[in-house]
């Protein structure tokens, strides 16, 4: 079958689309890089001719709910109008643990794009994931100070990108299931450690200080609201298992 990838060259969407190929389905890629914009109806539409489910794994860097919501409602609420009119059957949405539980900063966009596909002409399927292990990666990359590395602490229980991607495939291949059980990795980590770990993995050494970021969206992490519950689905490797598996 033909699926369209909305974030197709991020973080998991680049391994939806690997995954979504190895197993013999015909994908298309709609992001930027490849020209396709997702505020953009018209190119949209395009994109998603002959597309019978549609995963949207499109994101945006920030911790402004303004910001945040503004971007999910322009870029999954155009891509669900055009899905409905391409005639696509499914749409399947990667959304975030706990979102209802900590509805701040970017996971008031999160809550809203939820809202779209649930409210939507497309019938659809979401399903909720914990932070991937390459979100260390991710939040190391935007909390440098200088020569200075900084860690936001957080409970975490984190999956790697692939088991999501390897999931998120299975979905767009059935049937529209309305929101499925949640996925985690298989152990509780504390997020600056993860990020220590990672930013000293090539024998840099850069120095790591953990900061307790405020504001509620990070104080609920902290909490441990990010956490799965006793339902999650667990898959795939812990963080340590995962890092070295790619050494
Ligand atoms: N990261 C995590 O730990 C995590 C955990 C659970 C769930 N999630 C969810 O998973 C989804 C993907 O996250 P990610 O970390 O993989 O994201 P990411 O690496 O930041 O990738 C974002 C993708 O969205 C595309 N995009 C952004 N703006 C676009 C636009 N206007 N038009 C078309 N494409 C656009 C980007 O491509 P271009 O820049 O080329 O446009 C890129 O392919 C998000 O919804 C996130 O909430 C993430």
């Amino acid at each position: 079958m033909k699926i369209a990838v909305a974030g197709g060259t991020g973080t998991v969407g680049r391994l939806v689309v690997e995954q979504a190929r190895a197993g013999g389905h015909e994908v298309a890629v709609l992001s930027r890089a490849v020209g396709v914009d997702l505020r953009d109806r018209a190119s949209v539409e395009r994109a998603l001719a002959g597309a019978e489910a549609v995963v949207d794994a499109s994101s945006v860097g920030t911790t402004s709910a303004a910001t945040s919501t503004e971007f999910f409602r322009a870029a999954s609420g155009t891509l669900l109008a055009a899905a409905a009119s391409a005639g696509v059957g499914h749409a399947v949405l990667l959304s975030i643990v706990g979102i209802d539980r900590n509805p701040n900063g970017y996971y008031a966009g999160k809550l809203l794009q939820e809202r779209l596909f649930q409210e939507g002409a497309v019938p659809w399927s979401i399903l909720r994931a914990t932070q991937f292990h390459e979100f260390a990666g991710q939040v190391a990359s935007q909390a440098r100070l200088g020569p200075v590395q900084l860690a936001p602490r957080a409970r975490v229980q984190p999956v790697a990108a692939a088991d999501v991607a390897r999931r998120l495939v299975d979905l767009a291949a059935a049937n529209p299931q309305g929101r499925v059980a949640d996925l985690a990795g298989p152990r509780e980590e504390r997020l600056d450690r993860m990020i220590r770990t990672w930013v000293h993995r090539d024998d840099s050494r850069r120095p790591v200080i953990a900061v307790s970021i405020p504001g509620p969206q990070m104080r609920g992490m902290r909490e441990g609201l990010a956490l799965p519950g006793p339902d999650a689905t667990i898959a795939g490797p812990t963080f340590d298992e995962w890092l070295s598996a790619r050494r």
